[in-house]
């Protein structure tokens, strides 16, 4: 089968070396891929938005299954139009992706169903916020979302009544972030730490995969800006059968039924960003893809074939064979560039990366980010450069092993966490 991998960051990376395991699959397409991926799969120029030109080379080639890496295709409908030309397709259609794509939508839809997530209110004008800040009712510090896609930079934590005002005036005055703040989300602080939560669903079956812990912040001790992600620990430590049984139970099942009552069918990986509180699971986020670092740490602990699993999904026959995960667990180190995630520079020559190669070592695995080719050389491309995997016979082990890794590769200004894996460790040994 020939299949198409939409994207082109670490999270497709990590994609393309796990379905070109696959027996089934005879060609791999990426559109538009990246330095690391084109060692795998044929890349295409195709822009992941451009979504009729994406159908058609999916429609001339006859490809099998698309797999769509990022939100926005999904959130503009690439599913739907594939889905209306017959064309077998991973990833939820425009209806149920508004669960990532409009953070209004999804607060309200966890109100409907019930479903546990912090106190909340949708504010469209300043008077509105004002309002809700003046009356105290949410408590500090006070957590300010813009409505829309925001790239990762539309959460803000306010510390005072002033910061939260000051905040909503940069996103509904200023357009900071432009028509995404035009509706906010103003949202109680939740206390805790948080896991990364997928399953797979068909639109009624449910097959809950793993739980990651990613570490958002950009230095070390959660410390600096928020990130895309910098670092991930795949399975997390920090919570027990239990509380998994019951984030499956009260969250991930009714958020799959209750899109599907709407009728919005959940074809894809539903990812839910939880806050663990003293009062149990709580939904932060949800989105409509896998995360990016932590599909690095999830895949290569999966022993079974990807691509059946994907297909199962989109065309709607999702069985409930548990897939078969490595005992051992992983630990993916993001290598950023310096200035991450504000300005960077680009074009800085990677030194220790066998040319051609996703494993480093033997269970050291490096994934392509922000990579490309200039004049046959490898050079940083964006602000998450590669990510580093490593699995280790325990969680020391892992660490120890994925920082090996990343020892051997430089480039000027590289920038990485130097605890990914610390808190989760913690969990373990109770200290
Ligand atoms: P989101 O894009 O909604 O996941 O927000 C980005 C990050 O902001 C999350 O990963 C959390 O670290 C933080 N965050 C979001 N909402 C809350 C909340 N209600 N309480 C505490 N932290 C939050
Ligand atoms: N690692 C966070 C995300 O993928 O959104």
């Amino acid at each position: 089968m020939r299949v198409l991998i939409v994207g082109g960051g670490g999270r497709e990376h990590a994609l393309a070396w796990k379905l070109k395991q696959s027996p089934e699959v005879t060609e791999l397409f990426c559109a538009p891929g990246n330095a690391g991926i084109k060692n795998l799969a044929d890349c295409i120029n195709i822009d992941p938005s451009d979504i009729v030109e994406l159908a058609d080379f999916a429609e001339n080639l006859s490809i099998g299954l698309t797999v769509v890496g990022p939100e926005l295709p999904l959130i503009l409908g690439l599913a739907d139009e594939f889905q209306r030309r017959g064309l077998p397709v991973f990833g939820p259609n425009r209806a149920a992706a508004e669960l990532e794509g409009s953070k209004a939508f999804a607060k309200d839809f966890l109100r409907r169903g019930n479903i546990p997530t912090a106190r909340y209110h949708i504010v469209s004008t300043l008077d509105q916020a004002a309002s809700v800040i003046e009356s105290g009712e949410l408590g500090l510090p006070l957590v300010v979302k813009a409505d829309g896609l925001a790239g990762g930079k539309g959460v803000s934590i306010a510390q005072s009544s002033e910061e939260a005002q000051k905040q909503v005036a940069t996103l509904m005055d200023d357009r900071q972030l432009g028509s995404a703040g035009t509706r906010l989300v103003l949202e109680e602080f939740l206390e805790g730490e948080e896991v990364s939560f997928f399953a797979l669903s068909d639109g009624h079956n449910v097959l809950p995969l793993v739980a990651a812990q990613d570490h958002k912040r950009a230095y070390d001790g959660d410390e600096g800006p928020n990130t895309g992600g910098m670092g991930c620990v795949c399975p997390a430590t920090n919570l027990n059968a239990e509380t998994l049984k019951h984030i499956v139970k009260d969250i991930v099942n009714p958020t799959i039924k209750g899109l599907a009552n709407e009728g919005r069918k959940y074809q894809g990986i539903l990812y839910c960003g939880i806050m663990l509180t003293a009062d149990g699971p709580k939904v932060l986020e949800f989105n409509v893809r896998f995360g990016d670092p932590e599909v690095q740490a999830i895949l290569p602990r999966l022993k079974d074939d990807l691509l059946p699993l994907l297909l199962e999904v989109a065309e709607g026959r999702l069985g409930q064979h548990r897939p078969e995960w490595t005992r051992e667990p992983a630990v993916s180190v993001v290598l950023a560039s310096g200035g991450y995630p504000g300005k960077y520079e680009t074009g800085k020559a990677i030194h220790g990366l066998e040319e051609g190669k996703v494993e480093l070592d033997e269970g050291i695995c490096v994934f392509h980010a922000g990579t490309k080719e200039v004049d046959g050389k490898l050079v940083t491309g964006g602000g998450r450069v590669l990510t580093v995997t490593a699995l280790g016979q325990n969680l020391k082990t892992a660490i120890a092993r994925s920082y090996e890794g990343v020892a051997r590769i430089q480039f000027e200004g590289q920038h990485f966490r130097k605890d990914i894996g610390q808190k989760a460790l913690a969990h373990i040994t109770g200290g």
